[in-house]
């Protein structure tokens, strides 16, 4: 899978909170470092042991640089920024009970609306996994020669 580029100049982020999650009471904001172990711990759960280390070296950003989904004091997702490397995008997830409502997409740009106001022209967003979502959500453009990216050789993590 190609990393794709996001032009940060290019994107609107006016009106990135949609109706529909404030009158579900569903708050996304950025995280604080005292959630740090509860977000990595669902991250872990939800995600995965490689995620939920990437996770928590967001939580070591000064600001935080991860965005969460709280409905009723519950974790709904995440997403980070600036984890594993500078100016890369992810990961994200949504619990999968709450997908297709407007999550992901409002984490997405409040990470890159993150990125664009610390002063980054353009998001990486790494070997994606989920290629429809980032193409519904803003426009993208597939960096060339990059599979296996950043990322080659990496450790897996086995039961
Ligand atoms: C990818 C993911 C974060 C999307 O979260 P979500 O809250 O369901 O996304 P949204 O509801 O904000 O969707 C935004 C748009 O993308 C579309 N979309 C979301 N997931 C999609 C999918 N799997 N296939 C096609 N379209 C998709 C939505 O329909 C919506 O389109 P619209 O604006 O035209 O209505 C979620 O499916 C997830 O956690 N997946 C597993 C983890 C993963 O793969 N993360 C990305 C790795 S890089």
């Amino acid at each position: 899978m190609a990393d794709l580029l996001v032009k940060l100049y290019d994107l609107q982020f006016t009106d990135i909170y949609p109706d529909n999650l404030k009158e579900n009471g569903i708050e996304i904001r950025r995280s604080l470092v005292p959630e740090k172990l509860l977000v990595s711990a669902w991250v872990n759960k939800t995600f995965g042991a490689a995620w939920a280390s990437e996770c928590e070296v967001s939580f070591a950003q000064q600001p935080v640089s991860c965005f969460v989904a709280i409905k009723s004091g519950q974790l709904l997702g995440f997403s980070c920024y600036n984890a594993t490397f500078k100016g890369f995008l992810g990961p994200i997830g949504v619990e999968p009970k709450y997908r297709f409502i407007g999550i992901g997409k409002v984490l997405l740009l409040s990470c890159l609306k993150a990125m664009a106001y610390q002063g980054y022209a353009y998001a990486i967003i790494g070997s994606i996994g989920a290629k429809d979502f980032f193409d519904q959500s803003i426009t993208t453009f597939e960096i060339p020669d990059s599979s296996p990216g950043a990322y080659k050789g990496i450790l897996k993590y086995h039961d």
